[in-house]
């Protein structure tokens, strides 16, 4: 197929990095006797339960079963594609990724994204050095001071500045038709119906949106205080969606939080890009705000990667409210064990930004402990709006919050959010019969993965690839003892399929690490069973000599089958020309294995 990445490069590049290497410089790994190990990144929690594995380039978490190798690490972590992600590792090493047929599927869409990034970053320098350089400037730069940033966090944030005037950027930027076009693509120019262009923010102070890797993505500009304020104008303008921008994934300051927090104790979820650098500007480093959407799935699920507490703060007004219910309804199916979130409302016509200059950061994170956690808010709106002390009220009650509940995933979270139901509602059931309106898919998945994992007994083909996964230099032995392989394939077992494969591959590939083997089994459902396999302890001295003697069960119960197969043939005299040759060797075969096992 044209465009598909060699297999041989993929097998070279996975063993040419350090899977350690790679996962300790965005999750810092501890060694651990022969593995390293974190928190893991994939799901929330105290004990590190994600271990990584130098020898076999592979890295799995007990508590969540995410498992894979490098490639598939920066896919999960990183949400790259699986090119995409390969591409990264290339980087990495200086190297180039070559494509069959010499080109990458869509090398014009990857190329011009590269060029879009290398375009955002100028134009982020451009608005950057506006701020500083402009005599134009002036009044912006006073109006940050006004607003009592340093310039040390107006350097952090990478504030800038769009000076007045339609053609500042296009004349900056814009040098070529081709990079005129690409600023169109990144939204910082607008294209008018005769094909002409012209910038998009114009005299607006520049807040420059950072994706996790710290690359400029899009930008939010605020107007300046105008002696006229124009009310077509509005007070923010953010950049349009575009290939590398998506709102309902991005959170303004997220990037800078992570920079400036090696632990980060909570995550605050604001309104307003001032919010989250004015916090900054007082030592509360860990607000992140969301680009003119409500909270996402995808954001939570962002914001749990990185810590345990997310608090939502929120005006106290009607909008706020009902903001925050919207919020918790998302939270809901994040809500695992160990994980927390707040609700945080402001006094009226206070915003985090000014509420901060007026009360300091003690008091702040005060009122942050003291806020409502999930399970006070939740229950407390409920019963606001439920008149419980009787009976119609107390069934609206429940009726209303256990399908909520019920998406709550399992764990002892829910069940006392349950059983506090069931206490506010004066009834007397069992979790079970309250839940049983709804179950949610998450939970039967994860039930369904906890069940496989549990014993099941080893067969002799299971124990092969288990051992081979683990080892796959053992295949060398295996090809050098010289014994059938293929006498194997009449042996109808389940996975024999997946064990032959893989001995197939090595005895192309002797020298494949496990995560590289495993990559093989990328597009197809056994992918998952193999990494299941590696992840396992197979608790041997000499997995070499286990392989050997498992493999020469299984030969030794092929060429039984077989034989007998073709001695039924031979007695209804059926057998061909070519079967007879191979039961007479078979019969030799087995002449041989008797006499070697034979005592003496
Ligand atoms: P606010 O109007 O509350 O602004 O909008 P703010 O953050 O307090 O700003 P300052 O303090 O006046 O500078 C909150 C957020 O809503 C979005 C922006 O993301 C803004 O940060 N917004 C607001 C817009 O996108 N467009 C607007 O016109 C206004
Ligand atoms: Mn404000």
């Amino acid at each position: 197929m044209a465009g598909r990445i060699p297999q041989q490069f993929i097998d070279d590049l996975l063993n040419r990095v350090d899977i350690v290497e790679i996962i300790d410089s965005r999750v810092p790994l501890k060694k651990k006797g022969k593995e390293y190990s974190a928190c893991c990144p994939f799901h929330n929690e105290k004990t590190p339960s994600f271990t990584v594995s130098q020898n076999k380039q592979f890295y799995h978490c007990f508590g969540c079963k995410a498992n894979g190798s490098a490639i598939g690490f920066l896919m999960e972590y990183e949400h790259l594609s699986f090119p995409d992600a390969i591409e990264e590792l290339a980087r990495s090493q200086g190297i180039d990724v070559p494509y069959e047929g010499g080109q990458r599927p869509d090398p014009e869409a990857k190329k011009a994204q590269t060029d879009l990034y290398d375009l955002m970053q100028e134009t982020d320098q451009f608005y950057q050095k506006q701020l500083r350089q402009d005599a134009l400037s002036e009044q912006a730069v006073n109006y940050l001071k006004e607003r009592g940033l340093s310039g040390e966090v107006a350097k952090i944030f990478g504030i800038g500045f769009a000076p007045d005037g339609w053609d500042n950027l296009l004349k900056a930027l814009g040098t070529t038709p081709e990079r005129e076009k690409a600023l169109v693509t990144a939204g910082m120019l607008i294209q008018k119906d005769n094909g002409k262009c012209y910038d998009r923010f114009r005299d607006r102070i520049m807040f420059p949106i950072r994706d996790r890797r710290g690359r400029c993505i899009a930008f939010g500009g605020r107007i300046l205080p105008k002696e006229q304020p124009n009310d077509k104008d509005a007070k923010y303008l953010n950049s349009p969606e575009t290939p590398l921008f998506h709102k309902g994934r991005e959170l303004y300051g997220l990037y800078e939080a992570r920079q400036a927090l090696r632990d980060i104790p909570r995550l605050m979820v604001v309104e307003g890009y001032m919010d989250v650098v004015a916090l900054a500007q007082f030592e509360v480093r860990y607000a992140v705000a969301t680009l003119g959407t409500a909270t996402t799935p995808d954001h939570l699920q962002r914001l749990f990667q990185l810590t345990s507490e997310v608090v939502f703060c929120f005006d106290g007004d009607r909008a706020g409210k009902e903001a925050a219910w919207r919020a918790l309804q998302t939270c809901l199916p994040e809500m695992r064990d160990g994980r927390e979130t707040r609700f945080m409302f402001l006094p009226d016509g206070e915003d985090p930004d000014s509420y901060i200059r007026k009360i300091g950061k003690e008091a702040f994170e005060l009122e942050i402990k003291q806020s409502q956690s999930f399970s006070e808010y939740l229950f407390k709106q409920l019963t606001d709006e439920a008149d419980i002390s009787g009976i119609g009220g107390r069934a609206k009650l429940v009726e209303t919050a256990r399908p909520m509940l019920s998406q709550m995933p399992q764990g002892v979270y829910r069940t006392l959010m349950f059983e506090q139901l069931a206490k506010l509602g004066r009834i007397e059931l069992p979790e079970s019969q309250l839940t049983a309106a709804a179950r949610t898919p998450r939970k039967q998945k994860r039930s369904r993965q906890s069940s496989d994992t549990t014993k099941i007994s080893m067969s002799p083909v299971r124990k092969a690839i288990t051992y081979l996964l683990h080892q796959p230099n053992i295949a060398k032995s295996w090809y050098e003892t010289g014994r059938d392989t293929d006498v194997l394939k009449t042996l109808d077992l389940p996975g024999m399929d997946l064990l032959l494969e893989a001995l197939e591959i090595l005895r192309i590939n002797p020298d494949l690490s496990t995560s590289a083997l495993i990559e093989r089994w990328r597009e197809s459902p056994s992918g998952n069973h193999l990494a299941k396999l590696a992840s396992e302890q197979p608790e041997l001295d000499d997995l070499e000599i286990e392989f050997i003697a498992v493999m020469d069960g299984l030969i030794k119960k092929s060429v039984d089958l077989r034989y007998d197969d073709l001695q039924a043939k031979l007695d209804q005299r059926k057998l061909s020309e070519s079967e007879m040759v191979e039961y007479k060797m078979l019969l030799q075969q087995l002449y041989v294995a008797k006499s070697a096992s034979k005592p003496d």
